[in-house]
This record gives C-alpha cells, structure tokens and sequence, in this order.
C-alpha cells in the first residue's frame, strides 16, 4: 500500500511527536487464533490455489474443491423453489427481522422433514435455523468450548471442524475412519481418546470426504460407544439422502433414545442452493439430557447475538418437503 505521510509521521500514528503504542491484543497482532484457524478453512485454501490459477491458459479449469453443486450448469434447483423465494421477496411480508432462532413455520417445516426418517416427531422447538450448515457447527463448538475440553472429531473430515475448535482453543482429538471397513469409525480409538473433558464426538454421515454411508449396525455401535462414555454426538447430515450405492441414508437421531444426538444440516446439497445460507441445528433429545443441561439456553443465546438466514430464505422451508 503507499503511504502518503512524511517520514517523521510514518509509525507513530500521524499523532506529531511521541509515539502511541496502540493496545491492540497480542493475539490480533500475531495474527492468531483467528488467521490460523482461518487459514484452514476449505474457502481460503481454494482462494490460495485460485489465485496463481491462470484462466487464459490453455487447459480447462475443473471445480473439484469444494461441494458446489451450482458448479455444473445442469444442477439448478426445481423452479418451484424459485417460484418460492420470488413470492416471498413480491410479498412484502417478508423483509423485516425473523426471530432469532428462526420463522416458526419455517422451524416447523423443518422439524416435520427431518422427522420422516424417525421413529419420533421433532417439534419446532427442537429446531434452531442457521446461515448454512457453516454456521450450525460455529454455534455448536461455540456452545460446547470450555477451558480445557477437548472433542472427538473424523479424519479425514470437514476443515470447518478443526479450524472452528481452534478458534475456540477447544483441543480437538482425531479418530481414524477405516478405508477398509467402508470408512467406519474406529471406536476402539474414540474410547481411547476420551476423558472426563470430552464434549462431543463428531460424526459426519454420509461422509465429506469418503463419500460413504454408514449402516445402521455402525451407527448403533456409534450411540453405544457414546453413550457408554456419556458424550452427545453431533450428527452433521448435510449430504442427507445422497447416498450413492445400496446403502440407504439413516440419521443418527434414530438413536436420541440412546444418547443426545444434535443434528446439523441444511438446504445447501439436497437442494442445490448453497448460497442461499439457509440450514438448522435439531435437538434429538428423547431423554431431556441436553435440556437438563441447558444446551437449548445456550443455543438460543449464542443465536442472540449472531447473524440469522434471511427472512424471505426461511419462508423457503415450507417447500422443502
Ligand atoms: C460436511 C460438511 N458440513 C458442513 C458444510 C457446510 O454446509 P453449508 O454450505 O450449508 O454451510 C459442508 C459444505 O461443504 C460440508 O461438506
């Protein structure tokens, strides 16, 4: 950047005599936890490799980085859905602030989707909307950090989770997932790895990265494990029902009578609108342990002051199904 200001002005400010010393953290200055974290996220490395990519030469450029569907012109969402977001924007009825925790028909909408695939009804209580799956897991690590606990998460896994605990300095502790055995959790790892500072265990089904679907035998080894260590799981579901192959897609909230199970998805795959930031966070609680630990008070205070999906994008959620 130039700088326009003389010598004598340069590192003090532009104050004249006397130099400030700014009292800005040392935690800014070093850049880090927030430029670490950051740096890990899917976004910014495809901004790196994007940036030194030459689009005038002479090989054709494939986004394989990162799960857009928008990316291939054949992928458009049905016009229904479009149809939807237009009469909402026309409306008029639509362009003031929602609630924090979301539109309750759109929570409701919500709730009755995911509750096709369980031997339960969530209610709209149970649902908290969020910008995208993204910000689902940021309010879940932010909630769940505390000084000195840790979190079981997959690897290979989705960055988001790394650089989200770093940021948090919420240790993160890494079980394998078993090529051989169909990208299964190692659980014989999982209870190594926990202690009494164990939070969560992560699990993300079907898999970013594997691409594999986990069966309803591995998801119930899966609760037993966490129940037997008394750690909820959160379950992100963002790729629900595209399973590929004979393996049908199973949530793990089928297990909530088990062990806590916190759902986090979105509208982004299925739907094909990841720019559209509209996705949930679902409380399978059967047994009220997270609201026994008022997990649902810290959701909803967490969600208080951060950013909600856009009004006219919430009234979506009644097409979804
Ligand atoms: C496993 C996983 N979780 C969460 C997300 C974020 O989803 P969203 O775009 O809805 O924020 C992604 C996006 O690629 C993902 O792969």
């Amino acid at each position: 950047m130039r700088s326009d200001k003389s010598p004598e002005m340069e590192g003090n400010g532009g104050a004249g005599a006397g130099a400030t010393e700014w009292r800005i953290s040392r935690a800014s200055a070093r850049g880090a936890p927030l430029a670490d974290a950051g740096s890990m996220s899917i976004r910014a490395v495809l901004g790196r490799v994007f940036s030194s990519v030459d689009e005038s030469g002479p090989r054709p450029m494939l986004m394989l980085g990162s799960g857009d569907p928008t990316g291939c012109a054949c992928f458009r969402p049905p016009p229904e859905a479009e149809d939807a977001i237009v009469d909402a924007l026309r409306s008029g009825e639509h362009n003031g602030y929602s609630p924090t925790v979301g539109v309750l028909s759109a929570r409701r909408a919500i709730a009755e989707y995911l509750s096709r695939d369980l031997p339960y009804q969530l209610s709209p209580d149970d649902i908290y909307l969020t910008a995208g799956c993204c910000q689902a897991i940021d309010v879940m690590i932010s909630v769940l950090a505390q000084p000195g606990s840790n979190i079981l998460l997959p690897k290979p896994g989705f960055p988001l989770y790394e650089s989200r605990t770093m940021f948090s300095n919420l240790e993160a502790r890494h079980f394998n997932l078993i090529p051989d055995r169909g990208w299964e959790a190692d659980l014989e790892s999982v209870e190594a790895l926990a202690d009494e500072n164990t939070v969560a265990m992560v699990i993300v089904n079907p898999s970013n990265p594997c691409g594999s679907v986990y069966s309803h035998d591995h998801l119930a080894k899966i609760a037993e494990t966490a129940r037997k260590l008394g750690i909820i799981i959160i379950a992100d579901e963002v790729y629900d029902h595209l399973a590929f192959g004979n393996k049908p897609f199973i949530p793990m909230g089928i297990f909530a009578d088990m062990v806590p199970v916190i759902t986090v998805g979105s509208i982004s795959k299925r739907w094909l609108v990841p720019g559209w930031r509209l996705g949930w966070i679902a409380m399978c609680d059967l047994n009220c342990i997270l609201k026994e630990a008022k997990v649902d008070k810290s959701i909803e205070s967490y969600i208080n002051i951060t950013n909600d999906p856009a009004t006219f994008i919430q009234v979506y959620a009644f097409t979804i199904y």
